[in-house]
């Protein structure tokens, strides 16, 4: 079972439409971080001591987590927002924090952002090496996808690419 966590604030653009392309090929489950009650994580360590996993908020995350938790890849689709993902991404991604070790164990990641930016730029480098090293310290297998959404020609390249990514599965 494979969740995906799409952090466009745009419905139906272009995180958005790659992101179902990606969904109709792999069969995941599509959350919407734009659609979800999440608040920002408190930092306040609650999740992994007293509250065992459990965090001090009541929202929407408890239901996220279970997912999360359950399936065995999870999938981040996000426009970059100044060279890093949106806040509406950042806000579900910080809150998987109470995931521990054994959670995280066997699970791989699979990242998709796009931008008004070549695919080769070096945003896209950045951020694989962001999410590359967050890969390495839950270790877990991560890919990576970084692709120019500047316009419906670009846009169309980037599909593909997705496309591909999603039946090498
Ligand atoms: C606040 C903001 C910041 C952005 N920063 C970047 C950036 O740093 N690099 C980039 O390539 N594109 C940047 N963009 C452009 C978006 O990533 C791009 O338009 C993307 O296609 C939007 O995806 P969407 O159609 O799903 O909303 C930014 C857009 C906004 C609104």
């Amino acid at each position: 079972m494979e969740i995906v966590i799409a952090g466009s604030p745009r419905k139906g653009m272009y995180s958005d439409r790659l992101a179902q392309a990606y969904a109709e090929i792999t069969g995941a489950e599509i959350i919407y971080a734009r659609n979800v009650k999440v608040g920002p994580c408190h930092g306040c360590g609650w999740c992994r001591t007293k509250g065992n996993g459990i965090c001090v908020q009541k929202d929407d995350m408890p239901e996220i987590l279970e997912k999360a938790k359950k399936a065995d890849k999870i999938a981040i689709f996000s426009p970059v927002y100044w060279w890093q993902m949106t806040a509406q991404t950042k806000l579900v991604v910080d809150r998987l924090y109470p995931m521990g070790e054994e959670d995280w164990k066997g699970k791989t990641l699979t990242v998709v952002m796009n931008g008004a930016a070549k695919d080769d730029d070096n945003e896209f480098r950045l951020l694989n090496g962001q999410f590359q090293e967050m890969a390495d310290f839950i270790n877990i297998g991560l890919r990576f996808l970084g692709v120019d959404t500047t316009d419906d020609e670009a846009f169309a390249k980037a599909l593909e690419k997705v496309r591909v990514l999603a039946a090498e599965e």
